[in-house]
């Protein structure tokens, strides 16, 4: 991409996703300016989205040619938690941010999630109607409606359950299953219910970067895409996934769960696949292996 303008602006490059997609548009040399709120460390910009002045500033001063908008609160029961909090960073900023990078001529990709939809009549295609059963599944829909209000040439990539290598175990939902393995003497339930298809956040930072490089030399590459892993499993069947790469041959103290979870917990989706054509026909994709991803994101923990 020679000629090109490569300056990207990156919200929440302190995360599980952000990071990894930071890390891909920087190897390809592009000028990146990374935000991140409380884990702003060396190379990352200090910003708090929910602060209109501040992000005019940052983004007016730095003038990005493409902006990634990785940043929320993405944890459903911190959602319920604090429903004006979440609806400060998940739509608010959202429309905030997707309002100034439009006034500066910059395509936003925002990250959204497979939770916009029930789950039950998969695979969802990019125009089925969402349905989403939780608060931040409703929130970042909003903020899917507040990008593509800004501009109806932004993207919105839906992505499932992400895993890739983490700072604390239960910063992703796949790695945190890696727990009941090696706390053998607890017994404990694993759900066998709902359905997910994992992908490696390397795998998710290639597709924005091959979105991103395609949007900027064609303005027809917008709205909605899906991507998720090829592989479908459940919870109990992650953690007999990374039994059998890691070898950890102690599994009878794990039971399978296959009751549908109680109606006191946050709702969840049962199965969200989502169908990834549209990307697949612009020659966008990747996925890594389950077995070959989980290996390396997590051997730094198994001992
Ligand atoms: N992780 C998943 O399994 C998953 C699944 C589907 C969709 N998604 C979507 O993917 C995107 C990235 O998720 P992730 O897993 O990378 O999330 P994450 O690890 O929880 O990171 C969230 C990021 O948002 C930043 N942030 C939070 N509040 C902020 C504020 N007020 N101002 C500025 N930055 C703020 C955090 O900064 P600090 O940490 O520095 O405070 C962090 O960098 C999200 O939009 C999420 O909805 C994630």
């Amino acid at each position: 991409m020679t000629g090109l303008n490569k300056r990207l602006f990156i919200t929440g490059a302190s995360g599980l996703l952000g990071r990894a997609v930071l890390k891909k548009f920087v190897s390809d040399g592009w000028v990146v300016y990374g935000t991140a709120f409380s884990r702003a460390s060396e190379g990352l910009h200090e910003l708090d989205l929910i602060n209109k002045d501040d992000v005019k500033e940052a983004v007016k001063q730095f003038k990005p040619s493409f902006v990634i908008h990785c940043a929320a609160q993405r944890f459903p029961e911190k959602v319920d938690s604090d429903p004006s909090a979440a609806t400060k960073i998940n739509v608010e900023a959202t429309k905030y941010l997707a309002q100034v990078s439009d006034e500066l001529g910059a395509p936003v990709l925002y990250i959204s999630t497979d939770y916009v939809f029930d789950g039950t009549s998969p695979p969802y295609d990019v125009d089925a109607v969402p349905n989403p059963l939780n608060l931040y599944g409703k929130t970042k829909l909003q903020g899917e409606q507040e990008t593509l209000a800004a501009n109806k040439g932004n993207i919105v990539l839906r992505v499932p359950v992400l895993y890739g290598p983490v700072e604390y175990l239960a910063e992703s939902a796949v790695t945190v299953l890696l727990n009941p393995l090696l706390n053998t003497d607890k017994p404990c339930k694993i759900s066998n219910y709902e359905r997910r298809c994992p992908s490696h956040v390397d795998d998710i930072s290639t597709i924005c970067f091959q979105l991103a490089t395609k949007r900027i030399q064609d303005a027809t590459v917008c709205g909605i895409f899906h991507w998720c892993g090829k592989q479908v499993f459940t919870k109990y069947e992650i953690v007999q996934q990374i039994a059998q790469v890691f070898q950890l041959t102690h599994l009878s103290h794990i039971n399978p769960d296959s009751n549908k979870p109680s109606s006191a917990a946050t709702p969840r989706p049962y199965d969200t696949t989502l169908n990834r054509s549209r990307l697949e026909n612009l020659g966008i994709g990747q996925h890594t292996q389950f077995e070959v991803g989980i290996k390396t994101a997590l051997q730094a923990w198994v001992k």
